[in-house]
Parts: C-alpha cells; sequence; structure tokens
C-alpha cells in the first residue's frame, strides 16, 4: 500500500514540475514578438529619425540611405529581424554593407523605443513595392 501511495505522489509532482516548464516556454515566446505597429505613426517617426537618409517615401538618398521600397532585404526578414536590424544598423566594416555608408544603431536616435520602432517597422511595409 505505502508504495502505491509513494509512487502517487511521485506521478502528481512530476506532472506538477512538467505543467510548469511548459507554462515557462510560452512566457518566452511572448517576450520575443514585436508589438504591432501602426504604419501612420511609424510614417511620422520615420520622418523624425529616418527620412534624412532614407528620403521622403523611402525611396532613399544617393550617397546617404538606401531604398526601402525596393528593398529584397527587408522583404525578407521577419518582424523581429528588422527589430534587431535597426537597432544595430551596419557599419562600414560589415560585411554585408553595399554603399560604404554607414547605418547609424537606431537610425542615430539613441532615445527610441522599440515600441516605436514596431511602428517604423509597420511604416517600412506599407511602402515596399
Ligand atoms: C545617417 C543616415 C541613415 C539614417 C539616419 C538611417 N539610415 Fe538606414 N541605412 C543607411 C545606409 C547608408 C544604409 C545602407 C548600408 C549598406 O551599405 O548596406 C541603410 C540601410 C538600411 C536598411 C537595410 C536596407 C537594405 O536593403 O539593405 C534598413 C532596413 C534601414 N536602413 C532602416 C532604417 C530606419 C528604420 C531608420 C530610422 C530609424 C534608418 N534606417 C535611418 C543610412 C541611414
Amino acid at each position: 500500500m505505502r508504495k502505491i501511495i509513494t509512487l502517487l505522489v511521485f506521478l502528481l509532482i512530476t506532472g506538477a514540475l512538467i505543467t510548469a516548464c511548459g507554462g515557462g516556454g510560452d512566457e518566452a515566446s511572448e517576450q520575443a514578438a514585436v508589438p504591432a505597429g501602426d504604419a501612420a505613426e511609424g510614417a511620422k517617426l520615420y520622418g523624425q529619425t529616418c527620412l534624412a537618409c532614407h528620403g521622403e517615401g523611402g525611396v532613399g538618398v544617393e550617397g546617404l540611405g538606401k531604398d526601402m521600397t525596393t528593398s529584397t532585404f527587408i522583404a525578407g526578414l521577419s518582424d523581429a529581424e528588422l527589430l534587431a536590424f535597426v537597432k544595430t544598423g551596419r557599419p562600414i566594416g560589415d560585411e554585408l554593407n553595399t554603399t560604404g555608408i554607414d547605418m547609424p544603431p537606431k537610425g542615430g536616435n539613441p532615445a527610441i523605443t522599440d515600441e516605436q520602432i514596431a511602428h517604423i517597422i509597420a511604416y517600412m511595409r506599407s511602402i515596399q513595392k
């Protein structure tokens, strides 16, 4: 009898542990998700931080920033990957740099938040051809 009770208690504890671990996993994947951005809000923020180099409507400025409307790089990235890219930028020393011009981290605006970048990402998606 005692053996059976011990076994039951063991099974209960194992079950509780497995449930707890499963819950933790869900939380981690939620944190990694980029909040849904608003393209109109993003257009304003883009005007303040990115327009000087990437031009009106994201068509690029010769010698400053790349065309975003035809960028297959942007099209090929998830929102989370784009967020990480904008936060890091692409310096001249980066082997992926194609122009010999710096893309500064956060577009050179250290105060910009993840939420604001998410709005800009929605804007970048909206202008893609
Ligand atoms: C000081 C100028 C400058 C500013 C400001 C700037 N960028 Fe850039 N950006 C660049 C340059 C230059 C490149 C291209 C780098 C290279 O040669 O690969 C680039 C590349 C990019 C790319 C990759 C495009 C591609 O097809 O490879 C994205 C996405 C991007 N910028 C987003 C942004 C966003 C969003 C902002 C505003 C938050 C911003 N940039 C602000 C200069 C700038």
